[in-house]
């Protein structure tokens, strides 16, 4: 964790009068450190490959993931829900530098996921395969891409159930769901846009909207907080249940959930123009941005109902997915002042307090995300999707505020 500077007060007034930005007088980590903690990761990748390179199962690691528990490097295989977000995050760098050398390493890792485009085990195919080869494609036009991001919108909509209007996103716990769908599937939606407008065939562009529809219909409360996992009757398409699998309570906010849902309709909304899906994205920035647990520096507990809440630990994925969603929110609503504002708070927090210091945390970005809290793995630690959203945040504030 950075430590924020103690700036004398006579100083600290001289700079804020000539400093235009939110940061002023704050230790944040500028593009030159992020890109040193990337060369640490890059070196710490090589070095656990080198010396231990299959999983305990017998599976190539290939791209880090996490701090596991006993402080050790976590690097997992093409087949793990977040295998994309690294090849992502070099090629958001790739975006932010322009130099050639992260594109060259982008295009490594991202070939690396090739065979997931037939993974359909889960719904995480659009995670993984529209962070890493999405960004390719967007970044390169390298038309080898396409076929790869065809199969894997094929390989989602395989998990489509029409009776209940939503893509399958789990198939584990079938002895209590039929049809689980999480909030975090939302996500999944963008490759099926992208592969519509690709192939001129309206039915991934159809079952995403119908997915959204559905989600919207069923995952939300009176409040605007949404539900994680919705179990669907796969023969009348009825709800059967409403639980929760990462958050404190079925009833409860988990974070980064809320965020998923925040970051899924903005995005729906781009993508189809169907007001519905802007309104609400609103309520749901509304709700988080309102919300009496939410902390003065903007980055949100684990679960918004956590128990011992002051003393839970945040969840910086979560801040992370919130800002980068309010940056894209903030073009199409007519709240975009106040959304925009908030974003850069967020951003302004993850940079000082919550980054990592040069060398620190093998070389992740960001510390403090959770992973899952109810089984007490990935507590307080880095994680790759929070460094991915980060950067991901920066550039569509860097691009905002050229404008
Ligand atoms: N999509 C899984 C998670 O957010 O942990």
């Amino acid at each position: 964790m950075r430590k924020v500077l103690i700036i004398p007060v006579v100083l600290l007034s001289v700079i804020l009068t000539s400093c235009k930005g939110p940061s002023a007088g704050l230790d944040m980590i500028t593009l030159d450190e992020i890109a040193s903690q990337l060369e640490l990761l890059d070196a710490n990748i090589i070095k656990v490959q080198a010396e231990a390179p299959l999983t305990a199962n017998g599976q190539r690691k290939v791209v880090p993931r996490t701090i596991n528990k006993d402080g050790s490097f976590s690097v997992v295989p093409a087949g793990d829900w977040t295998s994309g977000f690294y090849p992502g995050v070099l090629w958001y760098m790739y975006e932010l530098t322009g130099e050639a050398e992260w594109k060259e390493r982008a295009v490594r890792y991202t070939a690396e996921l090739e065979d997931q485009q037939y993974n359909g085990s889960n719904h995480d195919v659009g995670f993984r395969m529209f962070c890493s080869y999405g960004n390719a494609l967007r970044l390169t036009d390298d038309e080898s891409y396409i076929p790869v991001l065809e199969q894997s919108a094929k390989t989602l909509i395989s998990r489509y159930y029409a009776y209940v209007g939503s893509i399958r996103s789990w198939n584990f716990n079938e002895e209590n769901w039929q049809c689980p769908v999480i909030i975090d599937n939302m996500m999944n939606l963008e490759l099926l846009f992208w592969a519509s407008e690709q192939t001129g065939d309206p039915v991934y562009h159809d079952i995403a909207f119908t997915h959204a529809n559905t989600t919207m219909e069923n995952h939300f409360r009176a409040d605007n907080s949404s539900v994680h996992v919705v179990d669907y009757d796969t023969i009348t398409g009825d709800v059967r249940m409403m639980n929760t699998h990462q958050g404190y309570a079925d009833e409860s906010s988990w974070a980064r959930g809320q965020s998923w849902g925040l970051y899924g309709f903005t995005m729906t909304y781009r993508l189809t123009d169907h007001i519905a899906f802007l309104k609400q994205a609103e309520k749901i920035a509304d709700y988080l941005l309102d919300h009496p647990n939410l902390p003065e520096d903007l980055v949100p507990y684990w679960d918004y109902n956590a128990p011992g809440i002051p003393d839970e630990p945040r969840d910086v994925s979560a801040a992370a997915i919130m800002a980068s969603a309010l940056y894209e929110l903030c073009k199409y609503s007519e709240k975009g002042a106040y959304y925009k504002e908030k974003a850069d708070k967020i951003m302004e927090s993850l940079g000082t307090t919550y980054a990592s210091e040069p060398e620190e945390n093998y070389g992740f970005i960001l510390g403090h995300s959770v992973g899952s809290k109810p089984s007490e793995s990935e507590v307080d630690v880095p994680i790759n999707y929070a460094d991915y959203y980060f950067l991901e945040a920066l550039l569509r504030k860097k691009k905002l505020d050229a404008q």
